[in-house]
């Protein structure tokens, strides 16, 4: 089965969040299984460049609306798998972030942007792009790849499409006066198709139009075809949950693995273990931070409301207290840096704090604390709690989407079968509970050894979890052949 898999970030060369590292992992694992997936990414100047430090070539030239298109083909650094740019300067030769200026706001023209890249899309599914090659499936995933299936939806003989959704809340809305810009037809302006609230909805496209829908985690599928999760789109959630279903996501264990982590001065595994305590002290040196046996609890991720900043930092101060130590890892709202950045200030030695986006910190963190803390409010997967149980660092989490279905506590598992401690109740107070109850634990050695043990010893791989898309993308074309009929 030949796949096109769209999407605007792609690890190593394009990052903001996991989206980037499932966009790497998940077409590799695939391809593994002999499945021929082929990614679409925007041509963004740094993976431009990449390609043509590779020697890459220029597959196809052509020209859509007033803009010149080109086509690169190269490959994802590191992996066999071949990798499409988009490359149409005057919409992607931006650097830095893919979606927001350097004051942080949105591209004024992200709809065009995205609009173009969707096109693209389309082209080459339908074998207009001028390439030799043509999917069989087309594989859409958040806003930016919502309008593939609605410009698909005109072709009797298009391929199948899925539609993953990573993050329901960032959903692509734009005004009235752009859905005329954009010349989209003004059939598709009303509210069971594009329209969402008077605005024009990316991610409706996704929803609407795709053959089926997948979200990150199983748990998160149920979720957000309710009005507490459904950020306004539950409703239509609900009618298509028969095309509706969730596959966790797994992890890239090459990159993340204790045993042989390239960013570890000292490597451990599951039966030897000892040389995380010097992976700690290392983090504490690197830090500034006293090397004392911790416990060192540990957060990294974007600083927005999503990711329960506000809750963590009203607990930092209880914990300080009681002796622990915080490293913070992140960047993002303001509003949530000031108060890190005047915790980071009155507890020196104790707390520390980077801003910015660091890779190989974000590596020493996962291995060099005890707990690691992600207090979401929604989390439709969450990558670093996975990671942080292959290292052997226990999660604290709250009990929601990805979260819920990766992390078992004592209380409902019995220590023998559990990984971590998550708490239920929406709120500061909760997760400080749930913090305690872990440091509990931390002072008996033997329970802790064996929360680590169990976290370390599952497989969070794709390999399985790969399969359950194969599999899907094989149920669509079984049923595109039948409707064909
Ligand atoms: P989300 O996609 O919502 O941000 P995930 O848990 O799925 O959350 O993925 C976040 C990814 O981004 C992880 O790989 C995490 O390590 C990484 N990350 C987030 N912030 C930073 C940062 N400041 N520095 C390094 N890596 C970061
Ligand atoms: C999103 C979600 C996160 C998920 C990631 C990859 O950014 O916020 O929970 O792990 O996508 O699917």
């Amino acid at each position: 089965i030949r796949v096109l898999f769209a999407t605007s970030e792609v690890y190593p060369l394009m990052k903001t969040g996991g989206l980037a590292d499932v966009s790497a992992s998940l077409p590799e694992a695939l391809c593994r299984l002999e499945y021929d997936v082929q990614i679409l990414l925007p041509g963004y100047p740094d993976a431009l460049r990449a390609a043509r430090k590779a020697g890459s070539r220029r597959k196809a030239r052509f020209q859509l609306g007033q803009y010149n298109v080109s086509l690169w083909q190269t490959r994802l650094p590191g992996t066999a798998v071949t990798l499409w740019l988009v490359d149409c300067p005057p919409l992607f030769d931006r650097p830095g972030n893919p979606y927001k200026n350097e004051e942080g706001r949105d591209w004024w023209d992200n709809a065009h942007r995205f609009e173009l890249f969707g096109k693209v899309g389309a082209m080459i599914a339908m074998g207009e792009a001028g390439l030799s090659w043509r999917p069989d499936l087309v594989h859409c995933n958040d806003w930016q790849t919502g309008l593939i299936p609605v410009f698909l939806e005109a072709y009797h003989d298009r391929p199948g499409t899925v539609f993953t959704i990573h993050n329901l809340a960032y959903q692509g809305l734009f005004s009235h006066e752009t859905f005329r810009a954009l010349g989209l037809p003004d059939s598709l302006w009303n509210l069971e198709q594009l329209e969402f609230y008077g605005q024009l909805s990316f991610i409706k496209g996704g929803l609407v139009f795709s053959d089926r829908i997948t979200t990150v985690s199983p748990t998160y599928a149920l979720e957000i075809q309710t009005p507490e999760f459904g950020n306004g789109l539950d409703g239509l959630l609900r009618h298509r949950q028969d095309a509706l279903t969730g596959i966790l996501n797994g992890i890239d264990n090459r990159v993340w693995n204790p045993e042989e982590d390239p960013e570890l001065s000292f490597h451990y595994g599951r039966d030897h273990l000892k040389n995380k305590t010097q992976c700690q002290a290392g983090l504490q040196q690197e830090l500034g931070l006293e090397v004392n046996g911790g416990p060192l609890l540990g957060f990294i991720g974007r600083l927005v409301e999503q990711k329960g900043v506000d809750w963590l930092v009203s607990v930092m101060p209880h914990l300080l207290e009681q002796g622990c130590q915080f490293v913070v890892l992140g960047s993002g709202e303001a509003s949530y840096e000031e108060p890190l950045k005047r915790l980071a200030r009155q507890w020196p030695g104790q707390m520390s704090l980077t801003l910015g986006y660091n890779e190989g910190l974000s590596h020493r963190i996962t291995a060099g604390c005890d707990l690691f803390l992600m207090p979401s409010r929604f989390e439709p997967c969450g990558l670093n709690q996975m990671y942080s149980l292959r290292y052997g660092t226990i999660p604290v989490v709250h009990g929601v989407g990805g979260l819920a279905d990766t992390v078992k506590d004592p209380q409902e598992v019995g220590i023998d079968k559990a990984t971590g401690f998550v708490f239920t109740g929406a709120n500061a107070d909760s997760l400080l509970a749930a913090v305690n109850r872990a440091l509990q634990v931390f002072e008996k050695r033997k329970q802790w050894r064996r929360l680590q043990d169990n976290g370390m010893a599952i497989d969070y791989s794709w390999k399985q979890r790969a399969r359950t898309y194969g599999d899907l993308y094989q149920r669509i074309l079984k049923e595109r052949d039948q409707q064909q009929l």
